[in-house]
Parts: C-alpha cells; structure tokens; sequence
C-alpha cells in the first residue's frame, strides 16, 4: 500500500467544514504554519492569539461521526431589515454545528484532521489575512478555496469594507486564488519577507458589503460546493461573538 493510501481519513470527494480555531487546536495549527512558512519566526503563538479580539482564526476540518447533534445557540447578532441577503444566510449558518468544548464533554466531538487555517486581523475597516495555509497532502482538493471564502464570509458578518493580504510576489498559485475571489493588485512592500528578501504584493478586494461582490461571493460558493462536496462552515461561536 502506498503512503497516499495509508492515509487515515481523506478522500478525493470529501466535504471539509470549517469553524473557529479551538485551544486544542493550537497544536495542529502549529504545525501547519511551520509546514507553510518554515521562516516564519518566532511561531504564531496560536493558543495565545484566541485571546486577542482583533484575531480570528477559522479551521478546516474532517469531521468525525463523533462530532455532536448541534445545539442551535440563539445568533448573538441582531439581524436587521437593512442587513444583505448573504449576511442574513451566514446568519443562519453557524449555529448549525455543534461546538461544545471536550470540558463539556470530553467524549462529546472529535477532530481527527485540521487540514489547514485561515488567519485573520481586523482593524479598522479592514479584514487583513494574516495567514492562510493548508497541509501539503490537502492541497488541490477546494480546502484553500474554502477557506478563502470563510474567511471572506467572516469579514462580511464583521462588517469589515475590505478584505486585503500581503503574498509573495513569486506565489502565482496564491495569487490565482486570490484573484478568482476579486482581489486586485494594488501596491507593493519592497523586500518585505526576511529570510530571502522578496517583495510582497499588496492585494486587496473591492468592496465585501457591495450586493455585487456578495452576489459573485455566492455563486463561487455555489460552484465549489457543487465541485467539492457542501461544507458545514461555522464562522463564529457564542463565546466569541461576530
Ligand atoms: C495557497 C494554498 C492555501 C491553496 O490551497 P489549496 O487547498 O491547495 O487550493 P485549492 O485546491 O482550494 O485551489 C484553489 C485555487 O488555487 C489555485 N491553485 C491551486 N492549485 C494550483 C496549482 N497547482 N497551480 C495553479 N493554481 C492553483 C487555483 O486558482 C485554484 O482554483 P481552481 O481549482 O478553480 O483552478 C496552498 O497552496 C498552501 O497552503 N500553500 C502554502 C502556504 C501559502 O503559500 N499560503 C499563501 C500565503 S499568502
């Protein structure tokens, strides 16, 4: 058997979910960054970073027939007449999943893969991804898109007007995605990653809250959810709020 077959749970058809990084994540999430970004130093003290309001980490995940009935927690946003289509759908979305903690019930959920994460700050009126990464054997199988569209999705239920991120300007497979989700070029930081030098793009979306981004938001969701399988994408939980 070859070492692709040996592995534990993923299948080419799989639908992968996603939800807010737990603190027994952090462990997991290490090792993805250190996969992705070995220069990045000193590593992402994840665990720490759930106690940061600016941040939000999201994960991908495989879910195990253990994972718990939900118990739909009321929104702990109002939703207004005035609010979008799409916000009122994500609105819906995220209480689906259950997320109680194994101190609840340590038999109660769980997770036997984290095949990758998205990171996100939010300052001001801007949603900037401060990491997206998935596991190399994952990759080419819609869990970076996923998670681009997570992440995208949160910004919108933040009320964030933007999504923006630096990438490196020889990640052309990055820039794809990013440009297949209306992000644009708009600038450059000169040799803005240390270890070799190398500039970064600055690229940013149009405006997230606009029905017209909303609308292509949607339909993209539509596509890889028809190419990949429907995903559970739980975006916030009751203890973190929107
Ligand atoms: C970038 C990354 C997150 C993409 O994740 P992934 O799960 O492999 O991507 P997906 O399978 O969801 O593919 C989504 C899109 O990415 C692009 N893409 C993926 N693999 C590609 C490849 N081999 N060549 C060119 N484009 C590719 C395509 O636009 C693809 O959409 P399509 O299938 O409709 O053509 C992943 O490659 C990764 O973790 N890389 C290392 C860390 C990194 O560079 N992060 C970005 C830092 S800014």
């Amino acid at each position: 058997m070859s070492a692709v077959e040996q592995e534990p749970v993923a299948t080419e058809y799989m639908a992968y979910s996603l939800r807010p990084m737990l603190p027994d994540d952090s462990k997991a999430v290490a090792e993805i960054e250190m996969e992705a970004f070995p220069t990045t130093w000193p590593p992402t003290p994840f665990r720490k970073e759930l106690s940061n309001r600016l941040a939000r980490y999201l994960v991908c995940y495989v879910p195990t027939e253990e994972i718990a009935e939900a118990e739909q927690p009321e929104p702990s946003v109002d939703i207004t007449p005035n609010d979008s289509m799409l916000k009122r759908l994500l609105q819906g979305v995220w209480p689906r999943i259950g997320l109680r903690s194994r101190r609840d019930d340590p038999q109660a959920i769980r997770w036997d893969v984290i095949p990758g994460f998205v990171g996100m700050w939010f300052m001001a009126d801007e949603a900037h991804v401060t990491a997206i990464a998935v596991r190399e054997f994952y990759q080419g199988r819609g869990i970076g898109e996923l998670l681009l569209i997570g992440c995208i999705e949160l910004a919108i239920l933040r009320n964030a007007d933007v999504v923006t991120l630096e990438v490196r300007i020889s990640n052309t497979l990055a820039q794809t995605l990013y440009k297949k989700y209306g992000f644009e070029i708009v600038g450059s930081r000169k040799r803005y990653y240390s270890d070799n030098n190398e500039d970064a793009f600055i690229m940013t979306t149009g405006k997230i809250q606009e029905p017209e981004y909303q609308r292509m938001l949607q339909d993209k969701a539509a596509l890889h959810a028809d190419r990949w399988g429907a995903s559970e994408r739980a975006l916030t939980t009751p203890s973190l709020g929107v």
